[in-house]
């Protein structure tokens, strides 16, 4: 996720295309940069770091321009730097191009562009894109633009200009968003409502495969080669909930942009045959194949998607795999050599705990992979292979996307190994395909947060929660339990529904709720014991179960179906309700859902 901005009028450009950055720093903040028209020209200015390095820079820059594009990045392809931050030009220094979104296919292009002479100056997909448009131009940019897109695979939101066609942006979408204020006598360009809304609530929203050309005073759209209507609309909204894309909270958009971002965890990584492959894993393809164990170390709820990880590898690999938590792993003097193979999962990169631990992984012999979502943080940067969780920025200090794409990864992980290992082949194929339904499944989840809404609205006066489950269900507990304490404030606690009897069970009355997981068909009739035990002492439970589960269904107090995928597979979708419980129960209850209190969302402390 990355955030472009435009603007094309009479008053200077630069102002507002900083201004409108700004406001767009939530959708990325590892580098940023703006391009300017002017005396025939294409100035652009960029940096590393958060929007406030590149403010320094313009501020020593002189200018009258009035058409201007900007960009800040969240890094895909290529770490954060000076030379990989949009926008990027031409060899020519007539085209700037700035690009939010995945070039699937800009390898190709890049090496054919090589042979034709083109000179690279960075590691990004959008490179391709400014030297396409060089390659294709023939004195009409819309043309070209028109013509670029043909020839590119993925996702994209592009804006460009050049000193071939003065006070105009020509502009092109493919599944990421852009948007065009419109102004009088003036055209402001974004990727996000909020960036314009100061300016304008006039607005038109472009649609895949769309092409526009800004000018001051027209904005026309076109599809397949002909002008189209897209009619504008009024923005209505405040400025807040627009950059929350019109959700009260950043953590209830984080958990509706689920489907959406586990679909891009998978996306490459599987195959025409259907089979997982990562590319990126590939320089560890011997260390992989000798592995006499897996161990994994790392904190939080990413220690909770590694617990996934655990039962989900054995199976499939049948080596030991060991999970340990960042913060324990170096301090009991863990077995780990040449033949382990580590892995750290990490959303920020950065967490003090899991870097030490990866450090000691790799001090040890071992090679390791992080499982990772900030691109060129600590932790990428360290371990033998980062393979990239693609989630995005998650803003919430409470993880949920972060979460479910790192339980993708640790699928795609099991699956991969288990091929280069050449075991376990039939299941491998079988739950391949699984996985590729998953996010349409999430997808459904999404439109029935209204019965976890009614559920949560019956739970406002309790103060102690348990959630229990068996298996795969038990790490998901732990990860539901979690999310409830960190934005309720209330006590919540995880438990491997068989010890119970072994001490909690005192706990348990009929003003302790108890969720309870069972999404085991192997392991119904012994969670149903369990079940039986806590409403012998009067406990009331809620069942998260399988659709169809009617056994179940009737021990427990109140319901909630799931989709049925593989048992293995079930926490990604299991999650997801907890997740929407722990939400609605902290809203009724007024707490800062955001930002929790004495919580941070990176911990670089020991
Ligand atoms: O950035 P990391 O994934 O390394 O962070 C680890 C934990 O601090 C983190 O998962 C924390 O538990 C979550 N924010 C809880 O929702």
């Amino acid at each position: 996720m990355c955030g472009i901005t435009g603007y094309v009028g009479k008053r200077q450009s630069l102002p507002i295309v900083m201004d409108q950055l700004k406001r767009l720093e939530y959708r990325g903040y590892d580098s940023s940069g703006v391009a300017l028209l002017e005396n025939g020209s294409v100035h652009v200015l960029k940096s590393v770091g958060k929007i406030r390095a590149l403010q320094d820079m313009v501020e020593r820059f002189e200018t009258q321009s009035t058409t201007g594009i900007g960009h800040t990045r969240w890094a895909t392809h290529g770490a954060p730097s000076d030379a990989n931050a949009h926008p990027h030009m031409d060899c020519t220094g007539r085209f700037a191009v700035v690009h939010n979104g995945i070039i699937e296919n800009y390898l190709e292009l890049r090496e054919e562009l090589q042979m034709l002479g083109h000179q690279f100056k960075s590691e990004t997909d959008t490179e391709v894109l400014s030297h396409l448009v060089e390659e294709l131009y023939e004195g009409d940019l819309v043309q070209t633009v028109e013509e670029t897109i043909k020839k590119v695979h993925g996702s994209y939101a592009m804006a460009v200009v050049s000193n071939q066609a003065k006070n105009r942006i020509v502009v092109a979408r493919n599944q990421s968003p852009l948007v065009i204020g419109l102004g009088d006598g003036e055209m402001f360009l974004a990727s996000d409502i909020p960036a314009v809304m100061p300016y304008t609530r006039r607005v038109l929203l472009l649609e895949d495969g769309d092409v526009a050309i800004m000018e001051r005073d027209h904005v026309e759209v076109r599809h397949g080669g002909k002008a189209v209507e897209r009619p504008p609309f009024e923005v209505t909204w405040d400025e807040g909930s627009a950059e929350k894309a019109g959700y009260e909270h950043f953590m209830l958009k984080e958990i509706h942009e689920q489907p959406q971002v586990i679909r891009n965890t998978l996306r490459g990584r599987i195959d025409d045959e259907g089979t997982v492959h990562i590319r990126e894993l590939e320089p560890l393809e011997e260390a992989i194949r000798g592995a006499k164990r897996v161990v994994i170390a790392a904190c939080g709820t990413a220690y909770h998607a590694g617990c996934v990880g655990k039962l989900f590898m054995e199976r499939m690999l049948r080596v030991p795999v060991e999970i340990d938590l960042a913060s324990e792993f170096r301090y009991r003097e863990p077995i780990v050599d040449e033949e382990t193979l580590g892995i750290v999962v990490s959303q920020s990169g950065e967490t003090a705990d899991t870097l030490a631990a990866l450090r000691e992984m790799k001090g040890r012999g071992a090679k390791v992979v992080a499982v990772v979502n900030v691109v060129g943080s600590s932790i990428a940067r360290e371990a033998d292979v980062p393979v990239y969780t693609w989630a995005g920025p998650e803003i919430c200090v409470a993880s949920t996307k972060a979460y479910t794409t790192q339980l993708a990864v640790m699928y795609l992980l099991g699956l991969h190994f288990a091929n280069v290992r050449g075991v376990a082949l039939e299941e491998t194929a079988r739950l391949t395909k699984e996985l590729e339904t998953i996010p349409d499944c999430v997808a459904t989840l999404m439109e029935r947060d209204d019965e976890v809404e009614r559920i949560a609205a019956t739970l406002t006066e309790k103060e102690d929660f348990f959630f229990l489950g068996r298996g795969m269900d038990f790490a998901v507990s732990l990860e539901g339990a979690l999310k409830l304490k960190e934005i309720t404030y209330l006590h919540a606690e995880a438990y491997a529904a068989g010890e119970m009897k072994h001490g909690p069970l005192a706990l348990i009355s009929p003003d302790v709720p108890v969720i309870c997981l069972v999404t085991s068909e192997r392991l119904r009739e012994k969670m149903i014991s369990n079940i039986k035990e806590m409403k012998a002492r009067g406990g009331c439970c809620l069942g998260f179960l399988l659709e169809g589960d009617l056994q179940t269904e009737q021990v427990v107090d109140s319901t909630f179906r799931l989709p049925v995928v593989d048992e293995l597979l079930m926490p990604i979708l299991s999650v997801v309700p907890l997740q929407m419980l722990a939400y609605f129960l902290a809203r009724d209850l007024g707490r800062e859902i955001d930002q929790p209190r004495n919580l941070a969302k990176s911990v670089t402390v020991e």
